[in-house]
């Protein structure tokens, strides 16, 4: 059920661990299954992300996005990562299975709850970057 590539992701994850004095540090959850991720970005003067590191307690899905995520948004400017969606983090991994894409959608919003943050802290906009919510069980309720 689960593609190759989560497999991996999930059991040789990339870029466990916190960053020290990062530039920016979003966490979020879902309440429906108590998944919580948390992402660190190190990002340079030009807006390069530099560096990206996570924790998350979570579901083996929930790692294997938050391992890919922080792989996709290295070497981005932040501009590049907000435009990362779930999707291509899903599509990264070779898919996920219909019931574990909200666990795609906590990485997308651990991205930008990172951004966010690094925004806050150095006092820009992030242009199409809006306040992230902190738990994400409401949006899944949305349809398509
Ligand atoms: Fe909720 Fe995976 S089961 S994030």
């Amino acid at each position: 059920m689960y593609s190759e590539k989560v497999m991996d992701h999930f059991q040789n994850p990339r870029n466990v661990g916190e960053i020290e004095h990062a530039s920016g540090v979003g966490t979020v959850g879902n309440a429906k299954c108590g998944d919580i991720m948390r992402i660190y970005l190190d990002i340079d003067e030009n807006q390069v992300i530099r560096d990206a590191k996570f924790k998350t307690f979570g579901c083996g899905a929930a790692i294997a996005t938050s391992s890919m995520a922080t792989e996709l948004v290295k070497g981005k400017t932040v501009q590049e990562a907000l435009a990362i969606t779930n999707k291509a983090v899903m599509e990264a991994l070779d898919g996920l299975p219909p019931v574990k894409v909200h666990c795609s959608l906590l990485a997308e919003e651990a991205i930008h709850a990172s951004l966010w943050d690094y925004a806050q802290k150095n006092h820009i906009t992030i242009e199409g970057l809006e306040e992230p919510k902190k738990d994400i069980h409401e949006e899944e309720e949305l349809p398509e």
